[in-house]
């Protein structure tokens, strides 16, 4: 079963109470966004590998770290994943990104794919794939589907605010993905909002309605 990390650093509770708040406008509520997710990826590359660099400062001659060059793709689900994108290239500006949009079909309410653009080479790639919001779960479920479909075998999926029954459909469907999230709320209510959740992520990012 993939593992579920809950990143409540100060910083990330605090911010997330400003995004919470009904009050910030769309301004603020992206610049939140953005740096929200710049925490989350700290602790989501944590795991990445490092290689011994000969160096020179100042001083003396050293042997020190650096990122051995693992390839990273952030893949943001349309469309308040793009949201997200730039506080985690702000940290990993080498990544790649690619994008997934998934509707669900009014009739069958099966996942549809209708945009997928992707780094020709995402099976040698660590991907991490970003939407704020992990609701029913159907989206991300459906998302991580189309990247295993085209090779993808190393996913994390990384939200601001989940559902119980988002993680739980997640961890059921893709048991090798790794959910990082700021906060586990309550419930679902009827409209399939998260409960006491921000609102509707990509309405408040992009100020429609
Ligand atoms: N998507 C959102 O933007 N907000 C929710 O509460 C649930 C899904």
């Amino acid at each position: 079963m993939g593992k579920t990390i809950v990143l409540d650093h100060p910083l990330i509770q605090h911010k997330l109470t400003l995004i919470r708040d009904k009050n910030t406008g769309a301004k603020e509520f992206r610049e939140l966004v953005e740096e929200l997710s710049m925490l989350l990826a700290y602790e989501v590359t944590r795991d990445l590998p490092l290689q011994d660099v000969e160096i020179e400062t100042p001083v003396c001659k050293a042997t020190t770290k650096a990122l051995s060059g693992k390839k990273i793709g952030v893949v943001p689900i349309l469309r308040a994943g793009l949201g997200m994108v730039e506080g985690i290239l702000k940290l990993i500006p080498a990544a790649k990104v690619g994008h997934v949009g998934v509707y669900r079909d009014p009739e069958t309410l099966q996942p549809v794919e209708y945009f997928c653009k992707l780094p020709t080479d995402i099976a040698e790639r660590d991907l991490i794939l970003v939407d704020p919001m992990l609701a029913t779960g159907g989206s991300a479920i459906a998302s991580v589907k189309f990247l295993k479909d085209r090779g993808a075998q190393n996913i994390k999926l990384v939200c601001l605010v989940a559902a119980p029954e988002g993680i739980e459909a997640v961890q059921k469907a893709h048991p090798d993905v790794d959910i990082f999230v700021a906060a586990v709320d309550e419930r679902l209510n009827d409209h399939g909002y998260i409960v006491p959740g921000l609102g509707d992520a990509g309405d408040r990012l992009f100020g429609t309605k």
